[in-house]
Formats: C-alpha cells, sequence, structure tokens
C-alpha cells in the first residue's frame, strides 16, 4: 500500500502541483477542498497520469461541525497533512474569512488531524503553506500577512510540542507565484514563480527534512533584508507617496 498525502485546500495551483510531484513519486492523493466539481476534475488527471490512488472530499474547512464529522468518519491512515488552503483579498473587507482561511479554521483542522492521526505509526508530517506575508511589517494586506504571520507561529510551536511524538512541523514561505490568487495583482514578474516550481521546493524539502522554506530559496534572503528595515522607513515612504 502506498503512503497517502492529504491535502486540504487540494484544488489550489500550489496543491496540485504538489499533488502531481507526490504522484510520480507513489505517493496516493487525498484531496480534501470546497469544489467538488474541480476536485473531479484533478483527479482524473492524478489518476490517468500516475498509477496511484486519487481520492476526493468536499469539505468547507470555515464549517466546524462538518470538520469534526469528517474526522469521525476518517478510517485512512495517512503519513503527511499538508495545509494550502489560503484567502486574499484585493481591498480587505471580509476580516472574518481572511483571519479563518489562513489561520484559525487550519489550526482547527490541524488539531483534529492531530487527535486522529497522531496514533498511527505512519503519520510523519505536517506541512503548512504560509507566506513570506508574515514577515512583513508594511501596510500591504494587513490582515492576510497578520493571519499568516499568526499562522506560522503556531506551527513553530507545534513543532516543539510534537517532537516527541515524532512528528515533523515543515513551514513554506512562498514568495509571488502565478495562481487565481493573485491573477489581476500587480506583481513585479521578475520575482513571479510557477505552482510547479514551489511544488518541486516542497516536496525537495520534504525529502531533505527541512523545516523552514521559502520557495523559491532567494526569498529567504530578501526576507531577511525586509525584516532588518527600521519601521520608521515605512512610514517615512508612506509620506513620500502621499
Ligand atoms: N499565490 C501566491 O502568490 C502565494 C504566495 C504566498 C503564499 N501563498 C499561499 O499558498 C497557498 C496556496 O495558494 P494558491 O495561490 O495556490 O491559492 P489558490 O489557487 O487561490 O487556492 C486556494 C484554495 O483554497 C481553497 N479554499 C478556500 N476556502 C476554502 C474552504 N473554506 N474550505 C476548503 N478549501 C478552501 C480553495 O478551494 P476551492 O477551489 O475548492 O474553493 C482554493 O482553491 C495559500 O495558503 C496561499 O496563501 C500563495
Amino acid at each position: 500500500m502506498n503512503n497517502i498525502i492529504q491535502i486540504v485546500g487540494g484544488n489550489s495551483d500550489i496543491a496540485f502541483s504538489t499533488s502531481k510531484i507526490f504522484a510520480k513519486n507513489g505517493y496516493d492523493i487525498h484531496l480534501v477542498s470546497k469544489n467538488f466539481k474541480n476536485l473531479r476534475i484533478k483527479k482524473d488527471k492524478l489518476e490517468n497520469n500516475f498509477n496511484i490512488q486519487c481520492k476526493i472530499t468536499e469539505l468547507d474547512i470555515e464549517n466546524e461541525n462538518d470538520v469534526k464529522f469528517f474526522f469521525e468518519k476518517e478510517k485512512d491512515h495517512v503519513s503527511i497533512v499538508l495545509m494550502a488552503v489560503g484567502y486574499l483579498e484585493k481591498e480587505e473587507k471580509n476580516y472574518d474569512k481572511i483571519i479563518n482561511l489562513n489561520h484559525k479554521s487550519l489550526i482547527f483542522y490541524i488539531e483534529k488531524a492531530i487527535q486522529r492521526y497522531s496514533n498511527h505509526e505512519n503519520f510523519k508530517t505536517i506541512i503548512g503553506i504560509s507566506s513570506v506575508a508574515a514577515d512583513r511589517k508594511d501596510d500591504k494586506k494587513n490582515i492576510y500577512s497578520s493571519s499568516k504571520a499568526d499562522f506560522t507561529n503556531y506551527l513553530n510551536r507545534l513543532r516543539i510540542r510534537l517532537h516527541e511524538k515524532k512528528i515533523d512541523v515543515m513551514i513554506i514561505k512562498p514568495g509571488y507565484v502565478k495562481t487565481k490568487m493573485t491573477t489581476g495583482l500587480n506583481l513585479p514578474s521578475f520575482l513571479v514563480s510557477t505552482p510547479d516550481t514551489v511544488g518541486k521546493i516542497i516536496y525537495n524539502s520534504f525529502k531533505n527534512n527541512k523545516e523552514d522554506v521559502y520557495a523559491p530559496g532567494y526569498w529567504r534572503y530578501i526576507m531577511l533584508l525586509y525584516r532588518n528595515i527600521p519601521q520608521f522607513i515605512f512610514k517615512l515612504f508612506l509620506i513620500f507617496k502621499r
């Protein structure tokens, strides 16, 4: 029997690219997401192209009762849970939704997954897709960025909590990626990667037991510089922009 990776937000472009690489390397895939029609299309593509099984589950992770019910019924022994759900608004208005889909609902899901899977010997890894936005301290996408920072914080502490159980926690921080999330945003094209590039980085980092991963790796240095800019510079920048 193959190992199973469960990918939550399985319709995400980055998630689908990641699922193709895991499938190519012999993993069975369980895609969990909201849009069932799109999940079916992805299942067919994965099963037609790779010699694996793909299970799909329609689930809105904001609905805590549905998440509880899903885990009550869940019988599989999964090896990896990858959280790819994320939500961004150009003009931030739906604060609850942004906080839920980048932080609160993900934590609820992960905690249920730990309760359900952590006694299984083959449950080894939780992968959370955060963002370089978690490192920001300017005014851009304030609620999205701070939710990603909160999610990253949670994963960092979870890593210590699960250490004795020998469950690894990987944090992925992608930079700009060309997906449906970033459609219509004005991004510097030389810094935009493809979902396939990020998917490969996630798989290779998993194989090499990496814990904190920037995708692509050059974002580590960009964000290192960025984090060291004193905040008053951002305030000055705002005055010049007026
Ligand atoms: N794209 C970037 O530049 C970028 C950069 C840094 C970090 N990230 C992060 O990378 C991850 C993947 O991003 P992406 O660009 O691939 O995004 P995407 O293509 O927009 O996919 C996000 C997915 O989340 C799923 N989702 C939303 N609400 C849900 C809910 N209530 N329950 C279950 N699933 C739900 C959606 O699934 P359905 O289609 O089924 O509704 C959607 O396909 C996100 O966490 C994002 O924040 C992206």
